[in-house]
């Protein structure tokens, strides 16, 4: 693996954060910063040196409760590529089995020398109550169904690249609105960077309730196809679901699912998104998910950027008027 002698300065004043928890409470200039610093980390690793090593001597450690191909993955590698050490915390061969505590097992791995946990788990506000518990940085990977703040910041990430801006395009969230935390870090990120947002999706899975965060809702996906920028697909989360949010998948791919025949119902040059894992043909056809239009595996190339950016912000050098 090449290595880049990369000068990004120091991290910048603006960004005097330890955690990164949410998008939620993020400014606009936060997020456009990390979507910066992506841009850049994107463009040297793109020119063949996939290392850079400003984070020799840290440790990140992935502490994963829920699987992920993903998010876990590229926060290895975006560490790896940084130079830090990386440690993967499997969770089913771990001494939880014998009654340790989830807030012990974390300290007894921060005591390891860890610089930053970055924390999947299937109860909202996990990730918080480690930011209470530990002396290290915490990132959020995912908390229940409230939010995935990488996941919203590489969704935009990639329609920025592909629009050239946010401010004034309509986005809509397809799917699952309920179970996602994808919908709702995309919602307060996008929002913040002015875009209108529209979730869509069967009664079942979307309330009015929504409007209260800002956004438009729809139970008709026909209806708001002309006017959207972009369509974010989100997944059917069949593991959230205590009963059948709908009689039959069958119905759902009917109502839903983005297909050749609603693509003509689009914008000339629309978007389309899905965080992954897709269920193809219920969310999406194949011919849609790998044609043309979609930037779905762009989204995973982003995700390592993304990753880095973060990484670096929290434990990056600080100017001296911060450090
Ligand atoms: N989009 C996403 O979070 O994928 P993984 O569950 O595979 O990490």
């Amino acid at each position: 693996m090449a290595t880049a002698t990369v000068d990004l300065g120091p991290v910048p004043d603006l960004w005097n954060r330890r955690h990164l928890l949410g998008l939620e409470d993020l400014s606009a200039e936060e997020i456009t910063l990390i979507l910066d610093k992506a841009e850049q980390f994107k463009q040297v690793i793109s020119t063949g040196d996939r290392k850079i090593p400003l984070l020799a001597g840290k440790t990140c450690v992935n502490l994963f409760f829920e699987n992920s191909t993903r998010t876990r993955n590229s926060f290895a590698l975006a560490a790896r590529r940084l130079g830090a050490d990386t440690l993967d915390f499997s969770a089913s061969t771990s001494s939880l089995s014998k009654g340790e505590t989830f807030i012990d097992t974390a300290k007894n791995i921060e005591a390891m020398g860890i610089d930053l946990v970055v924390v999947r788990h299937r109860t909202p506000g996990t990730p918080h109550l480690l930011a209470q518990n530990l002396r290290c940085g915490v990132i959020n990977a995912g908390d229940g169904a409230h939010e995935h703040p990488t996941q919203g910041l590489l969704d935009i990430m990639t329609i920025r690249q592909r629009k050239g801006r946010i401010d004034g395009l309509t986005v809509a969230l397809v799917g699952d609105i309920a179970h996602s935390r994808t919908a709702r870090s995309n919602i307060w990120g996008l929002q913040k960077l002015g875009a209108h947002v529209i979730v869509c999706g069967p009664s079942t899975l979307v309330s009015p309730q929504w409007t209260d965060l800002g956004v438009e809702y729809s139970y008709h996906l026909d209806d708001i196809l002309p006017r959207v920028d972009v369509l974010n697909l989100l997944r059917i989360q069949f593991e959230r679901q205590t009963t059948r949010p709908f009689p039959s998948v069958r119905e759902y791919a009917h109502l839903y699912a983005m297909d050749r025949h609603r693509l003509a119902k689009t914008k000339s040059d629309i978007l389309i998104l899905a965080p992954g894992p897709i269920n193809r043909g219920v969310e999406v056809t194949p011919e849609v998910a790998d044609g043309p239009y979609s930037a779905i595996l762009e989204q995973v190339t982003n995700g390592v950027a993304v990753r880095m950016a973060v990484i670096w912000l929290l434990l990056g050098k600080k100017s001296r008027s911060t450090a």
